[in-house]
Parts: structure tokens; C-alpha cells; sequence
């Protein structure tokens, strides 16, 4: 592939897979036949530049580092794509000009041309894309990484839209970090000593231990109740958030750490710490620093994009309720998702309370807010985190059912405050 044999496409993708492994010090590539990355035109920059060069420009100079614009060929390997920057079924409501949604459609033919599956979302791995244990994967999205690392025991990096773009076309990624067995183990020791719950509370759990490890590999030890899919989602999405985790074991739980001394390999740990009722308190009070007025323009649920479950609870806590005049209530989820509840008859549910669901993006990725919002609310630490930042605004973070009352009464007030 790096001589050309299989085309100029593929070998700048390999020529930029090579120089990126080198730079790492990787040893040599692996093969991979999971990619989820993004290809399309996912910001207003790649939108204004797929329009005015072509599709193939943007794969060419922004995947793979070529300012020649290649004609790009069919993926090699299963890729799916990652969220996009707009909800093409929401756009008037999320303030985006036919114009944009116009290119946003050319970049999701692109996508789908070149073989790449459109899930379009954050969480993959609810809808199918489901590596197996072992798997060497070339995955983008923080949240998804540490997801597919730590509770299906597949093997991955944080990696780029270059490097995905390139492992598309070519089925290669650099052997290196989380691929390599001494890598996954352990470095921390969590001793848990509070029962965690809610999923809020896993998210505040995993916001405080990200801050503690940052790029390490925290072991948690301690917790009584296996957690489910949705709080394994929002533990790693903000341990991701806080620090740079990857990678964490829970004791007796994820699977490769059936016990504590698998999880370190036998070595003992960097350093322990304990988390307690005051450890969350800590975190609960920084996630929350943004914010100080009570009245809530804005609930955004959905981030990472909820699963079926998670839409049915935000059902029953709607249940008989409208959502206030002076809130919106947006919540995101995977399109395929969405159309199971469509077909469910959530959706439904949610529209006559007033609120909406949403699938392809999010608030603070795709930077769509309903206008005016000056104060958010979100059960997500890693929402809470990048929002703020990104778009301005001040943000509550509580749990599903604090987020729903504060969307029907316009006020918050938190059960974990
Ligand atoms: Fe997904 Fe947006 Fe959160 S892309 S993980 S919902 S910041």
C-alpha cells in the first residue's frame, strides 16, 4: 500500500499511519476491522469546505493529510460513524439554515457511498457496534473508548479523525498504548467505600476519579452493585472528562479484572485513595460551579446519546406533566434508537409534554442551544463539563429526575444538593 500498488488514496493513508506509528514509537501496525471515526462534514469549517470543494477534498486534506485531492475509494474494513454537528429532522428548531442541512446531506451520502455505517452517534455500542473481547479496534470519542476498553474488554487507543480515516481505507492502526497487554493494567487502587446508585451518582463518581488518576488506569474496588449499561456509560464518559482515562477496571466486575490482583497484574498499586461521601460531595460541588440561578431555561439529557431505557425513564418521570413555558427539554439519543421509540410511542410521549427528541448530535458538540438559554441543566458530569465551556452558560447537574422537574417547573433544586 505505501508504494502506491493499491492506489494514491491508500497510500497516503498508509504513508500517515506510518509516520503517525513512528512518531508514537509503535513497533509495527495491527490489523483492525472495527474503524468508527468521522468522515463526513461534522462542523460549520468542514461544511463551508466540502461545499465549496467537493467531499473528496475534505476526506483528502482532513483524513488524510493530502492538500492533492484524491478520489477516495470504498472502506476496506466495518466503519461506522461517530455523532454529527446537527439533527438534519431538527434543524429549524436547533437554529441550522436549510443551506447547511443541504451540505450536511451530501456529507451523509458521502459517508454512506464509501461504506461507512451511519449510526451517528456517540454511544455505538447500544446499537450494534459491539466489539468483541480482544478486538483490535481504531475508535475516536472518548466516551466510546473508554466504554469499549474497560466494560467490553476490546482494544483501542483515543484515536483521531486522521488515524480513523486512515484505518478505514486500510484496515491498520499503530500497535501501540491499550493495544499491548501492560498497558491495561492497572495503576490506581479506588477504595469505594459509599454505595453508588444513581446514575448521576456513577458520573460523579467517575468525574472525581478521572480528576484523581488523569491518564492513568484506576482499578475500583468496593462496589456492592454491578452497574448497568447507562452508569457505565456516564462513569466513563466523565472519568474521560475530568483527567484523560482510557481504561479503568471495577473489582469483580469488568472483564479483565475477575479479581484485584488480575486487574494489577500481580504489581502493587501507584497509589490508593479512598472515596467517600465527601469525595462526591467535592465532585458534585465542582461539576456544579457553573451555575447560580434557579431559573432553567434549558434540559439537555442524552450524553452520552441514551440508551432505550433511559428514554422510558424520562417517559415516566414526564408521565401526566408538561414541560414549562419558559423551558426546553431536548433529549439526544442514537437514530436508532430514536426510531425505536418513535415506534414505541415515546417520541410521542415526549412531544405532547412538550420537549423533544433528537438523535445525530448534541448540545455542547453540535453547539445547538435553543436561543436565548442562559442557564442548562443535564444529568451528565461530562455535559456539564464541556458545555459551560464551550457555549457560555451556566449549568446544573443533578440526576434524570431532577432534570425533568426543573424542565416542567422552570426551577432547579437538586435530591443530590
Ligand atoms: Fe456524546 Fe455529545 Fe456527550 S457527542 S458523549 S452527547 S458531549
Amino acid at each position: 500500500m505505501l508504494e502506491g500498488r493499491e492506489g494514491p488514496a491508500r497510500q497516503k493513508a498508509m504513508d500517515l499511519l506510518v509516520r503517525y506509528g513512528e512518531a508514537l514509537g509503535a513497533e509495527r501496525l495491527v490489523d483492525t476491522n472495527n474503524v468508527c471515526g468521522t468522515v463526513g462534514a461534522s462542523t460549520p469549517f468542514l461544511r463551508d469546505y466540502g461545499a465549496k470543494h467537493g467531499m473528496d477534498a475534505v476526506f483528502s486534506e482532513f483524513s488524510l493529510d493530502s492538500a492533492e485531492v484524491l478520489e477516495i475509494p470504498k472502506v476496506s474494513v466495518y466503519s461506522s460513524h461517530l455523532q454529527q454537528g446537527l439533527d438534519p429532522d431538527h434543524a429549524e428548531l436547533q437554529g441550522i439554515p436549510p443551506e447547511v442541512v443541504k451540505v450536511y446531506r451530501q456529507g451523509e451520502a458521502y459517508t454512506a457511498k464509501l461504506g461507512v455505517q451511519p449510526l451517528n452517534t456517540c454511544a455505538p455500542y447500544t446499537v450494534g457496534n459491539v466489539p468483541k473481547m480482544g478486538e483490535h479496534c481504531a475508535w475516536m470519542e472518548s466516551s466510546a473508548v473508554i466504554y469499549i476498553n474497560s466494560v467490553l474488554g476490546a482494544r483501542t487507543n483515543a484515536e483521531g479523525r486522521e488515524s480513523t480515516g486512515a484505518a478505514m481505507l486500510t484496515g491498520k492502526i499503530p500497535y501501540w498504548g491499550y493495544h499491548l497487554d501492560e498497558n491495561r493494567l492497572g495503576t490506581h487502587l479506588v477504595e469505594l467505600e459509599v454505595d453508588v446508585e444513581s446514575t448521576a451518582a456513577w458520573g460523579l463518581l467517575g468525574y472525581y476519579v478521572g480528576e484523581m488518576v488523569q491518564e492513568c488506569v484506576p482499578v475500583v474496588a468496593g462496589v456492592r452493585q454491578a452497574p448497568d449499561l447507562a452508569r457505565l456509560k456516564h462513569f466513563g464518559a466523565a472519568a474521560a472528562s475530568s483527567g484523560g482515562v482510557e481504561m479503568y477496571h471495577l473489582a469483580g466486575i469488568t472483564p479483565e479484572a475477575p479479581t484485584l490482583e488480575t486487574a494489577f497484574g500481580g504489581k502493587n498499586p501507584k497509589e490508593v485513595f479512598r472515596v467517600g461521601k465527601t469525595e462526591l460531595r467535592l465532585a458534585y460541588e465542582q461539576v456544579n460551579s457553573t451555575a447560580k440561578d434557579a431559573d432553567v431555561d434549558f434540559i439537555m439529557l442524552g450524553c452520552p446519546h441514551y440508551t432505550i431505557g433511559q428514554i422510558e425513564e424520562a417517559c415516566r418521570l414526564l408521565q401526566d406533566r408538561r414541560v414549562h413555558e419558559n423551558t426546553s427539554l431536548w433529549i439526544f439519543t442514537p437514530r436508532a434508537t430514536k426510531q425505536l421509540a418513535d415506534r414505541k410511542g415515546y417520541t410521542r410521549i415526549i412531544t405532547e409534554a412538550g420537549g423533544h427528541l433528537m438523535s445525530d448530535t448534541c448540545s455542547a458538540l453540535g453547539r445547538v442551544l435553543p436561543k436565548g438559554t442562559k442557564v442548562a441543566a443535564v444529568d451528565s458530569a461530562k455535559q456539564a463539563h464541556y458545555l459551560p465551556a464551550i457555549m457560555g452558560v451556566q449549568c446544573w447537574f443533578g440526576t434524570t429526575a431532577d432534570c425533568i422537574n426543573a424542565a416542567v417547573s422552570g426551577r432547579w433544586s437538586s435530591e443530590l444538593g
